[in-house]
């Protein structure tokens, strides 16, 4: 550990812990909007200047590392210069808060009192319409801080995001201008999940009247594949339908990544032809609604039926990656103790 001062008071800080880190661990909370964790520190946007001594200007905390007796301000003229610099970002764009998206420039400008003095007159920009179904570009949302295109380059290890153009004309857009869908893009979403201002979103949700900073979200654990990724459903309170999902940085097994599937399929839970009770052959040979508790004593009947003729060896169960642990976990406790057979396989495998 190594000492510094942070606002008059001793702090101290891991050898090369970044500043924004340091401050945060001492109560000192430094506002960011280019920043990712997950990401390499960029220092593209400047809303996390501090002030450190015997540097001639404000030096980006997200970019600095702490060194042994920094002397670092956050208090004399920082809180000024960062509401100059919401307002200059303000004033660059037409259309800073759509459709009630999570929006981390709008929450700073109300925290710090920050308005557009005024809307820059080249502050539109082309827009980008796409033909893939799943995530859209609103230009005139985007504050250009790079965090997309780093991400999918840093953590997808593929360019299928540029910044291009300069100036008003600055945004982005799947290289080479062509669709998400024929580049390298595997539409995992994860340059939507790391947008800070909804420039990136999910296409469905437009004229979904869904106010997404209203939705409740259900922490669970995908289904699709056995690597486990946990999510959070948002569920719009009013319809209590999911309408999308979102993961998070600190979730230990993705750390907030996701594919394709884990963050666009969910409207399978909605499907009408999804079964959402038991059913059980009658005598009709027909398939009933039922009870569980009448469900698990058919199966239960069944499976002992066929033990008492046949033996426990003659039944096979099979599990699936698609489970999570501790439910195979459970199934193979079933098969073994509950009904002696150690016949348990993973269909995945087969
Ligand atoms: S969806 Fe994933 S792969 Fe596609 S551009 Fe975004 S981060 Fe890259
Ligand atoms: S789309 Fe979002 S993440 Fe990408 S540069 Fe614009 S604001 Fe930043
Ligand atoms: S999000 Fe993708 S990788 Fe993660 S559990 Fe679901 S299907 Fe598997
Ligand atoms: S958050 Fe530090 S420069 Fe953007």
């Amino acid at each position: 550990m190594i000492e510094f001062t942070l606002d008059g008071r001793p702090a101290s800080a891991q050898e090369g812990e970044l500043l924004v880190h340091a401050a945060a661990r001492n109560g000192v909370f430094v506002p960011t909007l280019c920043h990712d964790d997950k990401l390499e520190p960029y220092g593209g946007c400047r809303m996390c200047v501090v002030g450190v001594e015997g540097s001639p200007r404000p030096l980006p905390a997200c970019a600095t590392r702490v060194i042994e007796g920094m002397v670092v301000s956050t208090n004399s003229n920082v809180p000024q210069l960062q509401k100059t610099l919401t307002e200059m970002l303000l004033s660059e764009h037409l259309n800073a808060d759509p459709g009630g998206r999570p929006n981390e420039l709008v929450d700073l400008a109300r925290e710090l009192g920050a308005e557009a003095p005024l809307i820059l007159p080249d502050a539109k920009r082309e827009p980008y319409s796409d033909r893939n179904r799943l995530m859209g570009y609103e230009p005139d949302t985007c504050i250009l801080c790079n965090r997309c295109v780093r991400y999918t380059q840093e953590v997808m290890q593929c360019s299928a995001l540029s910044l291009e153009g300069r100036g008003p004309e600055a945004r982005i857009v799947p290289t080479w201008e062509r669709s998400w869908l024929d580049t390298e893009c595997e539409l995992c979403g994860g340059c939507l999940s790391v947008c800070p201002t909804g420039a990136i979103y999910e296409k469905f949700l437009e004229g979904a009247g869904v106010e997404e900073r209203q939705l409740e979200q259900t922490k669970t654990t995908c289904t699709f594949c056995g690597v486990g990724c946990q999510i959070d459903l948002n569920v719009d309170p009013e319809t209590k339908r999911i309408v999308k999902v979102t993961s998070k940085p600190e979730y230990v097994s993705n750390e907030g990544d996701l594919c394709v599937k884990g963050r666009f399929s969910f409207n399978f839970v909605h499907h009408p032809d999804r079964l959402t009770e038991p059913l059980v052959r009658g005598e009709d040979g027909a398939l009933h609604p039922a009870s569980w508790e009448e469900a698990l004593r058919a199966a239960a009947d069944g499976l002992k039926g066929v033990i008492r003729r046949h033996s426990a060896q003659a039944i096979g169960v099979l599990a699936s990656a698609r489970l999570t642990n501790e439910e195979n976990y459970l199934i193979q406790k079933l098969a073994r103790i509950g009904l002696g057979t150690n016949s348990v396989h993973s269909c995945e495998a087969t």
